[in-house]
């Protein structure tokens, strides 16, 4: 774990290759992008004039009601006790909104590789408006969770995905990452966040983010379809590879296809759980125990499930699972969720508009 002092800096990298793409025809082709961009600046808020900041956080009021993550339902959480269970609860909140702020971080990095990269002048633009979106998005996060004087590290899980998004040969590839991906799992934790909250400025943080945040999720609906329309078939099944090899990374992280198995270690979960008085062994067993008697957290009613919800189907819909992938996804027990109307109605809602649906 690590404190938010400002002492000593902590930073940490490594080199890439970007692709630079010049455009000097400067003529905006694509109408919905267009569209997008200029959705984009009117809907630009500032997180030192909107939101009010002088609200405090109520210590002796967890920022997530107990059962609101469904801990109450499993066996072995009840059996140790509201207090215990509640101190978990909190760890598990300052966690997940760790997440939030690194994968921000990792979003503002993202949309500038954008910038550089996409061919067209109106993707470059809109790249821009993402870019300061994301930048917002981190402060909020930061400006939020320095209130809690708590940060864990970003799970490995996460931090893998978002450098493999980076490092990607092409920008295609950079927007399924980001914009599909990571966004859609972002798009679900947000939203589930919000519902769970009891915290009045928390809400309202989110509030703000999900209204960019669905703006990204429809440029990448919108970006990659156009692009993947025009690409020949080979390049094509070079970007559905990409994009099975996120989805895989994904599933293996957390436990296999639907989240079956033992999710792979992350040591800021480790470390909530210490904080919690929880020995990790009696929670692994916990959790299988409630898993045999069929009970999932994740399924709490109104609950959105990012990966069966909005990434697959996201994927699905530009073009990003051709034949060849579904058999690979089969073949590793992925099952391949097609339905988009979650996915539209968080899109249509959000921003208030109707989102410009395909090319
Ligand atoms: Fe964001
Ligand atoms: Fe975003």
């Amino acid at each position: 774990m690590e404190s938010m002092g400002k002492g000593s800096r902590r930073v940490e990298g490594w080199k890439t290759s970007m692709d630079v793409t010049w455009q000097f025809d400067y003529a905006a082709e694509i109408e919905k992008l267009k569209s997008l961009y200029s959705k984009s600046k009117r809907l630009q808020w500032d997180a030192e004039r909107d939101i009010d900041w002088t609200r405090e956080i109520d210590p002796s009021k967890p920022i997530v009601e107990e059962g609101r993550f469904g801990f109450d339902r499993i066996p072995f959480l009840r059996r140790l006790g509201k207090s215990t269970r509640e101190t978990f609860t909190a760890q598990v909140a300052a966690h997940r909104l760790s997440q939030f702020l690194h994968g921000e971080q990792g979003a503002l990095m993202v949309a500038a590789a954008l910038v550089h990269a996409v061919p067209d002048y109106e993707g470059k633009l809109y790249a821009a408006t993402q870019t300061m979106d994301e930048a917002r998005h981190v402060e909020v996060f930061e400006r939020y969770i320095r209130k809690l004087a708590l940060v864990y590290p970003i799970s490995p899980a996460l931090k893998r995905l978002i450098d493999l998004t980076l490092r990607a040969d092409h920008w295609v590839k950079i927007a399924i990452g980001m914009n599909m991906v990571v966004e859609g799992l972002a798009l679900g934790a947000f939203h589930n966040m919000r519902r769970a909250t009891s915290c009045e400025l928390l809400r309202e943080v989110i509030e703000y983010v999900l209204r960019d945040e669905a703006r990204h999720v429809a440029f990448g609906n919108v970006y990659v379809q156009h692009a993947l329309s025009q690409m020949h078939p080979d390049d094509r099944e070079d970007i559905a590879d990409f994009a099975y090899q996120v989805i895989k990374m994904m599933s293996d992280a957390t436990g296999g296809p639907e989240a079956a198995g033992r999710p792979e270690p992350d040591p800021g979960f480790r470390e909530a759980l210490v904080r919690s008085s929880i020995d990790r062994g009696d929670f692994v067993r916990g959790l299988a125990e409630a898993r045999l008697a069929g009970i999932r957290t994740d399924q709490a009613p109104g609950t959105i499930h990012s990966f069966r919800d909005l990434m697959m189907p996201a994927l699905v819909r530009v073009g990003a699972v051709t034949e060849r992938t579904r058999a690979r996804f089969a073949e590793a027990g992925i099952h391949v969720y097609d339905d988009p109307h979650i996915l539209e109605s968080l899109e249509d809602r959000e921003t208030g508009e109707v989102m410009p649906q395909g090319e």
